[in-house]
């Protein structure tokens, strides 16, 4: 491992979705240099198993940490939900007490009493993020008042893999998920995007939303927090680079990874493939 004091800031997730956490970041904090990392070969992560999630993360973390990354942002809700909390507490003390592994539920979960009137929140997310229920423990823990109920989507995920956004398939699973979610609980007035994939799809999700219920989308949310963090940690931010610079890895296709890019992040970007399962 790279024993550099200091490096880029890491954000990975299993494909595309972490790109609309990193475009927020990015544009919050440009100064900063970033090495974007999507496990495209073995996406989608949420149905995976707890076992498996946590171990393609951690790969994923020990490449970034490779690449000299000090800071890493698990831009995955599944991975947050499933990987995050071991790695923090197992892995690194051992494998570099000095960096930090940080997710995305905990700057959602925070917000959750402010953005509800109501106070009844919906959670949409991977099958596995749903079945872990971090969001509703982590928010009855902080907010009791809150009743949460979740919903999970688990072909939505694949269309943006498969770029099907706009196919009949999308509009077919996306409004019998939100039927499904408003039918358990009419009250909603809130619904959380809790996969980073989902904001890609925002326009049909858009679409069968009825007037009056509010999307979550958590990249400008994450990036608030970051940015936060790095004042509280001082520390840390003087271990972060500041070229300016980003770089793009998959495990995929990098041509395939370069072109879906390209059209979330509105600018062409070099892609490099990499293997990260030793
Ligand atoms: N984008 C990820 C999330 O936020 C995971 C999607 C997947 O690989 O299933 O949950």
């Amino acid at each position: 491992m790279a024993t550099n004091q200091q490096g880029p800031i890491g954000i990975f997730d299993s494909g595309y979705g972490g790109l609309t956490i990193f475009d927020k970041i990015q544009q919050l904090m440009p100064g900063y240099d970033y090495i974007y990392l999507g496990d495209n070969a073995r996406a989608p992560y949420g149905t995976r198993s707890f076992e498996v999630v946590y171990k393609f993360t951690l790969q994923a973390v020990k490449k970034l940490f490779d690449e000299g990354c000090q800071l890493v942002i698990l831009a995955c809700n599944t991975a947050s939900a499933k990987a995050l909390r071991n790695i923090q507490q197992k892995n690194l003390p051992k494998l570099a007490p000095e960096r930090r592994v940080l997710g995305v539920i905990r700057p959602t979960v925070e917000l959750m009493d402010e953005v509800s009137h109501t106070k009844h929140i919906g959670v949409l997310g991977t099958a596995e993020t749903i079945s872990s229920r971090s969001y509703t423990l982590k928010i009855k823990k902080m907010f009791p008042h809150i009743k949460v109920t979740g919903q999970a989507c688990p072909m939505w995920v694949p269309l943006v893999e498969n770029n099907e956004f706009n196919s009949p398939g999308a509009d077919y699973f996306i409004k019998k998920n939100l039927d499904e979610i408003l039918a358990k609980d009419p009250q909603i007035d809130t619904l959380v995007l809790g996969c980073t994939h989902y904001p890609l799809l925002i326009d049909k999700i858009r679409q069968y939303v009825p007037a009056g219920i509010s999307l979550f989308s958590q990249g400008e949310y994450v990036a608030n927090s970051l940015q936060d963090y790095l004042k509280r940690h001082p520390g840390m931010e003087s271990r972060l680079t500041r070229n300016g610079t980003s770089r793009f890895l998959t495990t995929g296709s990098a041509t395939k990874f370069s072109e879906a890019a390209t059209v979330f992040l509105s600018h062409p970007i070099a892609v490099q493939k990499v293997t990260i399962d030793k």
